[in-house]
């Protein structure tokens, strides 16, 4: 058995795992997590409606010392039995990955263990491989704040972008909302309560590209949700409850019906997949969850999508990717850098150069 402590830090989650690997079961290897801790910075960056990547490095610097040490309690480990650190080096905002990465080097350093340095988008496509054992190859639709894209996982390493957003995220785009209406961050959470009480009828929004293509594109909607915003303030009214209500289930509906439609062409347009998986912190929306589980029944297709506390950025998928790849004697020199651009198509092991690299 070994044991693999991973460090999150890529944006406002500062979060640390410690996942054991031991032999293989239905041809992966056997992995459990004994612990999961995860501090988030959302009281931090409340007051912006959005991530300030200068607060984010200044709270991972004070946060992540204490986060590994309550992880390794939690874990009932000590450091030296730990047998290698990985962290997440890429995408992601630099100042924050530098602050994981570091820790990890140095951890690795005065305890003599490897390190490795994680690709994030990858942590998110193989959570389903830990959480469901999902088989490959798969469909992934991976939905944050950061990223909107369908990837072809064919196996560990072997990613195809199939399709993704022209403009924002998905995540973005509820963040965004959100912020225009003065709900507070992350938007998703808070738009998803108030979905719920709302009714998703109240407001046609449009849905661009709707019938072209599997890209997507959300700046409309996040236009048109404006202009409803706006049109209510110039009729002089306050945004009260209901009206709120009715926005956010229209806005959700809008996203949910976008995500079904070009979910089912690009699934239709890879007919020997028959697997798909939801990802990424928009994955934790349970409406958006049961229409696209709705979607693969009708084409008879697996869903899977990881348990909501997975979705949302955690280290279980860091130090899980990250032992996966040691598995293959994936480690990464201790020169290898953080890199904020790091397509998930150009994974490679870290030891050659990857596209993009910027410091
Ligand atoms: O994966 P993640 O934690 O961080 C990135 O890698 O970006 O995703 C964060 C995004 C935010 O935009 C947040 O508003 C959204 O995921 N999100 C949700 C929900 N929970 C988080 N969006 C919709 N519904 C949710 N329940
Ligand atoms: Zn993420």
């Amino acid at each position: 058995m070994y044991k693999v402590l991973g460090i999150e830090s890529s944006c406002d989650e500062t979060a640390a795992s410690v996942v054991a690997f031991s032999g293989m079961e239905n041809g992966a290897p056997k992995a459990e997590v004994l612990a999961n801790t995860v501090y988030t910075q959302h009281q931090e960056h409340l007051d912006y409606g959005g991530v300030v990547p200068e607060i984010a490095a200044r709270a991972h610097v004070d946060k992540v010392g204490p986060i590994v040490t309550t992880c390794l309690k939690e874990a009932g480990l000590e450091l030296s039995d730990i047998d290698a650190f990985a962290a997440t080096s890429g995408p992601g905002l630099l100042g924050g990955l530098l602050v994981g990465v570091s820790y990890a080097k140095t951890l690795a350093m005065v305890t003599g263990k490897p390190y490795i340095g994680v690709n994030h988008l990858e942590g998110h496509a193989l959570t389903c491989k830990l959480t469901n054992n999902t088989p490959m190859p798969y469909l992934l639709l991976l939905v944050s704040g950061g990223h909107c894209q369908f990837i072809h996982v064919r196996e560990v390493g072997d990613y195809e972008t199939i399709g993704g957003t022209l403009d924002d995220a998905v995540g973005e785009a509820f963040d965004k909302v959100a912020k225009l209406m003065g709900l507070g961050y992350p938007g998703g959470p808070i738009i998803e309560k108030h979905a719920e009480k709302g009714d998703p009828k109240a407001y046609k929004l449009p849905i661009p590209l709707k019938d072209k293509g599997i890209d997507f594109s959300f700046s409309g909607l996040k236009t048109a949700a404006r202009q409803l915003v706006m049109e209510h303030e110039a009729e002089g009214k306050d945004l009260d409850e209901k009206t709120l209500n009715d926005i956010c289930a229209s806005f959700q509906e809008t996203v949910a019906q976008t995500l079904t439609i070009k979910s089912r062409r690009a699934l239709q347009s890879l007919p020997k997949v028959k697997h798909f998986v939801l990802a990424g912190g928009v994955a934790a929306n349970k409406m958006l969850r049961g229409r696209l589980e709705k979607v693969c029944t009708v084409l008879d297709v697996t869903f899977s999508a990881p348990p909501l506390n997975l979705c949302t950025d955690n280290a279980v998928m860091v130090a899980y990717a990250g032992g996966l790849r040691l598995i293959n004697d994936e480690k990464s020199p201790l020169s290898s850098h953080a890199t904020p651009r790091w397509p998930l198509e150009d994974m490679k092991p870290p030891q050659r150069p990857m596209k993009g690299q910027s410091s």
